[in-house]
């Protein structure tokens, strides 16, 4: 189905995949060609995510993104129209100070086209997402291995494999999916966490859950862009890529670069006249 023949999905349509048991797909891209793409590839939620500082800004994690950075990349997404649901991430530092912040910054992401935000944390964050439902903007908690807490957890590190009730632990990462979901949250991320831990926050929750190196066993599934098409310089253990694309693209530009030195680009074909 091409994305002009498929109806828009809607927030409240992902909500209820939990009852109707329909999987969720949710995939990043940063700018309107991609998302072109990817929605007419029939993805579910676009998520634009704070992963751009890594994968397009060449950073080494998501913390220098920042809100100005983050509201153009969701206003490039949103110019490509798709049927998607548009997921604006809110970065590090436009959230974690007061609910009224939080609230401020959701507001600016969905008039750049947001039809939804998602923000990191646990009970740690259950007043900002009580704030950000309260004035009616949907937001996707997302907990686990939550990259914006790099300095925290020492690196991009698998949590909930030891147990305990401080940040990162099992059982306070269990009281973090029921505090996102108590707060008003209509879905969550789960990243970086044990598969059994995953099942477990999947069954005792009632809203979808999209798990990224969380197993199979959550209601969705989220992975970055670059990485499923081959174009991250790294793989990893969680993730898949489904093409070769760095490949594509050096080989594509070396091809023209031949033709360039060898002076048959362009041809006359390709001269005006
Ligand atoms: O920014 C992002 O791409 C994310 C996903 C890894 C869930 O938050």
């Amino acid at each position: 189905m091409t994305t002009t023949e498929r109806k828009k999905i809607t927030v409240p349509e992902i909500a209820r995949r939990r009852s109707t048991g329909e999987r969720i797909s949710m995939i990043t891209a940063y700018d309107a060609t991609f998302a072109h793409l990817v929605d007419a590839a029939g993805v579910d939620m676009i998520l634009v995510g704070d992963s751009v500082a890594m994968v397009v800004q060449g950073v080494e994690n998501t913390i220098p993104v920042d809100l100005d950075e983050m509201a153009y990349h969701v206003r490039l997404v949103a110019r490509a129209r798709p049927k998607a649901v548009i997921v604006g991430d809110l970065p590090f530092g436009s959230y974690q100070v007061s609910p009224q912040q939080a609230v401020e910054s959701a507001i600016r992401l969905m008039k750049e086209g947001a039809e939804c935000v998602k923000l990191e944390g646990g009970t740690n964050m259950a007043e900002a997402i009580e704030a950000i439902t309260r004035v009616d903007i949907p937001v996707m908690g997302h907990i686990g291995l939550t990259p914006q807490s790099y300095h925290r957890m020492g690196g991009h590190k698998v949590q909930g494999r030891d147990a305990g009730f401080e940040a990162g632990g099992r059982e306070r990462l269990v009281e973090d999916a029921v505090a996102v979901e108590r707060a008003g949250a209509f879905a969550m991320v789960i990243e970086g966490i044990p598969r059994d831990l995953a099942k477990e926050i999947t069954q005792k929750v009632s809203i979808p859950t999209i798990g990224i190196g969380a197993g199979p066993d959550c209601d969705g599934q989220v992975l970055v862009l670059h990485d499923v098409i081959g174009l991250s310089e790294r793989t990893y253990k969680f993730a898949r890529s489904y093409a070769d694309m760095r490949q594509v693209v050096i080989d594509a530009t070396a091809a023209y670069v031949r033709d360039v030195n060898a002076g048959v680009w362009p041809d006359d074909s390709h001269s005006f006249h």
